[in-house]
């Protein structure tokens, strides 16, 4: 060894397989400085340059690297240890796995050279001249030795010299790539150098192909020894499944051709989230054996060729690219998702064009450009590895500058294992370009790739799995399905059992469920019966106590009236007596006539004896004449007597017959005091059956309805002083006449029935004397005769049967004369009864009216102040009132403001207004028309007024009659309301 290398040798002190280790890369860009001054103290400075440390020798397994020299632990630099043999290759794949696993340096790009022996005729035209370029494999060196005396020596990761076979450098350079690709990272195999140095041999040898496919295959190249290595690899791996797919292409100029169809036109696409490269449109050939792949290979040899024919251009003028991809699925774990993961990693084969430069060739024309082209690839191709070099890979790599380096991306500076194998010639006319070859090849020692497994999740596997797992899934639910049916069909019985069961069961709850309700119900009934009873006996109970008091009312009253009666008696009695004796004095006075003319008829019996006897036949008729004249006189007086006394007898009679109806009703009083009777004496509507004393003294309907309490009277005075009405404006309506109606009071009212057994009396006088006579008695002269005679017309009057005939006969003109010609109050008091009691009868109500009856009446209570005169033309009126015919002759002769008036009057007596209310009661109840006459009149006050005493009254029944009939039409209700309001009866 020359002194020069034992120089370098020392330079290479850091190697622990060599005396020296690697010279320094720290400017690979240039050759040592004492290399090129051939001083071994360079040797010393490029160790101090401290940069061989990344120059990690590939080889190194089991012979562990030197802890001698800056690089410590980790081993110095390329080595030039010897190639190890293939049986290596496991521990070796262990040791890349190890690298990637994060040591620092594992993802450094790996240079080799490769020198190319001399062809046969070199040889036999260089003779024996020393190769330029001299190789101390173990030391991984290279020495280019420029002249005699300045070599330039170069550490790398592996030197490989012209007699190292295929298999060495496939072992040493490629086979860690390829590993680590069926690891999962990508990985690159490029071949760099001039053309004729050997890529192509490198890269591309088919070798022997013949007996097919399986002759020799010591000359094959990388591309075969790869596929061949992952075919084999792959099919051992029991862990996992994969698929191989293969794309060739040839970038010539600034196009990518698909070398597998030249139709196609190839992209270049990177991934912006994984930075993945792929070429789009390049054909994906799958790869199972060796012999696809070969084929592959020949189809794009033939491209290749077709290709460069087409464009005059030679193959060394174009790279070509190939790329393996490695899809990896781990075999599935159970039901684990995992699985579906796959690892994606791709191997990139490239055999650059060659990288003379354009000048020195010659070139002209297309091949200028071509050369331009090239040039252009490699030159980008060597500014990215340049400052990947020298700043590594932060800095801005112009990859974009060419097609190449866009499909280099992820090998210079990206993700990928790359393996740099720089072909060199030995001839001293390549020294130019052997040395900047070598210096590109130092250059990409320097460029750190970051290892990077590629994994991504397989959709379509995990579907398909996904699927298996439904599919799986479905199975169990259908036999699920299945138990449960069987399951089902066998409890289907006892199913039904239970189902008639829980029916009975239900059917029995549902029976005492009815029974409960019945039982409730009943129960509800008796209490609801227990409590109706309770407060029917409540009711009944407060009636009974109500009745009770009023029974303990009447009691007094009808005591007080038995008093007031028993008065009256005493009075009739002495009436009697008085009577009795004027008759006795009468009869004697008739007796006494009687004898007289019996005397005087003697006499005159003598006086004509004494005539016929003829003597003083003139004295003694003149005699006879004053007789006869005497006689008329006692006859006529007599006559007078006679009828005196048969009037006498006749009011005895009616006198008596009053005398003892009172004294019956006494009884009866007392009787009912005890015993009780209807607890409501009956109304005036209804008939004033408890009856009135028809006596000379008191008027025939004394009681047409319950007497009230004079302290009851008093307590009413001036009750109607807020109803003063304006009587002017009502007046002046005397002259209407209705028209006659034909109709006859709904109710005939009568105010007072006169006692029978009285009666009788008065009618055997009308027997008698006949109504005429009476008629006539009327207008005697003599007062007390009046006032009999009107007494008996007033009873016959107050008798049905009678009331026509007495209108026939002329009674009123007579009754109407003896008002008007009488000063004497009872007299035309009982006159008022007459026509009253006569007004009770429909038939002659309208005759009554027409005949100026009712104006009478009026005129009457006008000038009276008589209670009981104003008693009987209320009662009058009142009877006239339930009469709809007469109605508005009522209306228009004031007889309604006559009601009002006495209803208003300075001291109201209650059987006035008794038969005020009952006149409003009646007038009230014929129609809508006849409640609208009264409420227009303003009668509606008086009535609400009487309607809210405070005892239970026949003023306080009728009045309330009266409201009820008023109410049956709606449209008076407010009116009805308003008033009640007015006068605080309501809220
Ligand atoms: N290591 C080698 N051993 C034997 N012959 C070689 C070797 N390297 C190259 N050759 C031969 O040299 C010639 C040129 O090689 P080639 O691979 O085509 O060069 P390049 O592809 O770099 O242009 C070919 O004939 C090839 O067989
Ligand atoms: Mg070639």
């Amino acid at each position: 060894m020359s002194s020069w290398a034992k120089q370098l040798g020392r330079a290479g002190r850091n190697n622990n397989d060599n005396e020296g280790g690697p010279p320094s890369a720290g400017r690979p860009d240039r050759p040592s400085s004492a290399l090129r001054t051939r001083g071994g103290a360079k040797g010393s400075q490029a160790s101090g340059a401290g940069r061989e440390a990344e120059h990690r020798a590939f080889l190194f397994d089991d012979a562990a690297p030197s802890g001698a020299g800056a690089g410590g632990g980790r081993s110095g630099g390329p080595s030039g240890a010897p190639l190890r043999p293939s049986s290596a290759l496991r521990t070796r794949h262990k040791t890349t796995s190890r690298d990637a696993g994060g040591e620092k340096d594992a993802g450094r790009v790996r240079v080799a050279i490769r020198l190319r022996p001399k062809t046969p005729q070199e040889r036999a035209e260089d003779g024996d001249a020393a190769s330029v370029v001299e190789v101390v494999p173990e030391m991984s060196r290279v020495v280019l030795r420029k002249s005699q005396w300045e070599a330039d020596a170069y550490n790398f990761d592996s030197v490989f010299a012209e007699t190292s076979s295929q298999a060495r450098v496939y072992e040493t350079l490629a086979r860690p790539v390829v590993e680590g690709v069926l690891e999962g990272f990508n990985g690159t195999v490029m071949a760099y150098g001039q053309t004729g140095t050997g890529k192509t041999h490198t890269m591309g040898n088919l070798g022997d192909l013949t007996t097919n496919g399986k002759g020799d295959t010591a000359d094959r190249g990388v591309m075969l020894r790869a596929v061949d290595d992952i075919i084999n690899l792959t099919t051992d791996d029991e862990t996992a499944n994969f698929k191989i797919a293969v794309q060739y292409m040839q970038v010539y100029m600034s196009a990518i051709k698909d070398l597998l169809d030249a139709n196609n036109e190839v992209d270049v696409r990177e991934d912006p989230k994984t930075n993945e490269i792929s070429f789009p449109g390049a054909t994906n050939a799958e790869v199972k054996t060796m012999n696809d792949f070969i084929d592959i290979l020949h189809r794009g040899e033939e491209n290749r060729i077709v290709a460069n024919q087409k464009l005059n251009s030679a193959s060394s003028r174009s790279h070509s690219v190939l790329a393996i991809t490695v899809r990896r699925y781990p075999k599935e774990a159970k039901g684990g998702l995992a699985s579906a993961t796959a690892r994606i990693s791709k191997l990139l084969i490239v055999d650059l064009a060659g990288s003379e430069r354009v000048t020195k060739s010659g070139s002209e024309g297309q091949l200028l450009e071509e050369a331009k082209a090239i040039n252009l690839s490699l030159t980008v191709l060597g500014k990215c590895i340049n400052t990947l070099a020298e700043s590594g890979n932060g800095a801005h790599i112009p990859y974009r500058e060419s097609k190449l380096t866009r499909m280099l991306r992820d090998s210079f500076g990206g993700s990928a294992k790359t393996s740099l194998i720089v072909c060199v010639g030995p001839l001293r006319k390549h020294l130019s370009e052997s040395g900047s070859s070598l210096l590109f090849g130092q250059r990409a020692l320097k460029v750190e790739n970051a290892l990077k497994l590629r994994e991504e999740v397989d959709y379509q596997l995990l579907a398909r799995q996904l699927q298996r797992q439904v599919d799986e899934l479905a199975g169990e639910v259908e036999r699920a399905h299945k138990t449960e049916a069987e399951a089902v069909a066998r409890l289907k019985p006892a199913e039904a059992a239970a189902r008639a069961a829980e029916a009975q069961l239900k059917e029995a709850g549902d029976r005492t469920s009815a029974a409960i309700a019945k039982l409730n119900a009943e129960k509800d009934n008796e209490i609801e019966h227990y409590r109706a009873s309770a407060a029917d006996l409540s009711s009944r109970n407060t009636q009974l106590e109500s009745e009770v008091s009023m029974l303990e009312r009447q009691l007094q009253e009808q005591k007080s009236k038995a008093g007031n009666i028993a008065g009256e008696k005493g009075e009739m009695e002495a009436e009697n007596d008085r009577l009795r004796k004027r008759i006795e004095s009468l009869e004697a006075s008739v007796s006494s006539a009687k004898a007289e003319a019996a005397r005087t008829a003697d006499a005159m019996k003598a006086a004509s004896m004494m005539l016929k006897e003829g003597e003083g036949a003139a004295a003694l008729q003149v005699e006879v004449e004053n007789l006869r004249s005497q006689l008329d006189v006692k006859a006529k007086a007599l006559n007078e007597s006679s009828l005196e006394v048969q009037r006498l007898s006749g009011e005895l009679s009616i006198s008596n017959g009053t005398v003892s109806k009172m004294q019956r009703e006494l009884q009866t009083l007392k009787e009912s005091g005890a015993v009780g009777s209807s607890p409501f004496p009956r109304g005036g509507d209804t008939g004033g059956d408890t009856g009135s004393p028809t006596s000379s003294s008191t008027s025939p309907m004394a009681s047409g309805g319950g007497s009230d309490g004079s302290s009851q009277t008093k307590s009413k005075r001036g009750l109607f002083s807020m109803f003063k009405r304006n009587k002017s404006d009502k007046g002046g309506k005397g002259d209407s006449s209705g028209p006659p109606s034909p109709h006859a009071p709904r109710s005939p009212l009568v105010i007072n029935a006169p006692p029978k057994t009285g009666n009788d009396a008065v009618t055997r006088l009308f027997d008698q004397v006949g109504l005429p006579t009476i008629f006539g008695l009327l207008s005697y002269d003599d007062p007390d005769v009046r006032l009999h005679a009107i007494k008996v017309v007033a009873n016959l009057a107050a008798e049905e049967r009678h009331q026509e005939e007495i209108v026939r006969e002329g009674g009123l003109p007579a009754l109407y004369k003896v008002i008007h010609s009488s000063t004497d109050e009872a007299t035309r008091r009982i006159a008022a009864g007459a026509i009253a009691n006569l007004a009770m009868n429909e038939g002659v109500q309208e005759r009554l009216v027409s005949d100026g009856a009712l104006k009478l009446v009026i005129n009457l209570a006008e000038m009276t102040d008589d209670i009981q005169t104003k008693r009987m033309v209320a009662g009058g009126i009142a009877n006239l009132c339930g009469n709809p015919a007469v109605q508005p002759r009522i209306l228009s002769e004031g007889g309604l403001d006559c009601l009002m008036g006495f209803a208003e009057g300075e001291e109201p007596h209650p059987d006035v207004q008794s038969q005020v209310a009952r006149g409003f009661a009646n007038f009230a109840k014929c129609d809508a028309q006849s409640a609208k006459i009264l409420v227009q009149n303003g009668c509606l006050p008086y009535i609400i007024a009487f309607s809210a005493m405070t005892s239970l009254t026949q003023v306080k029944r009728h009045a309330d009659m009266a409201i009820a009939y008023i109410s049956m039409h709606s449209e008076f209700h407010s009116e009805v309301m308003d008033e009640k309001r007015k006068q605080g009866m309501m809220a």
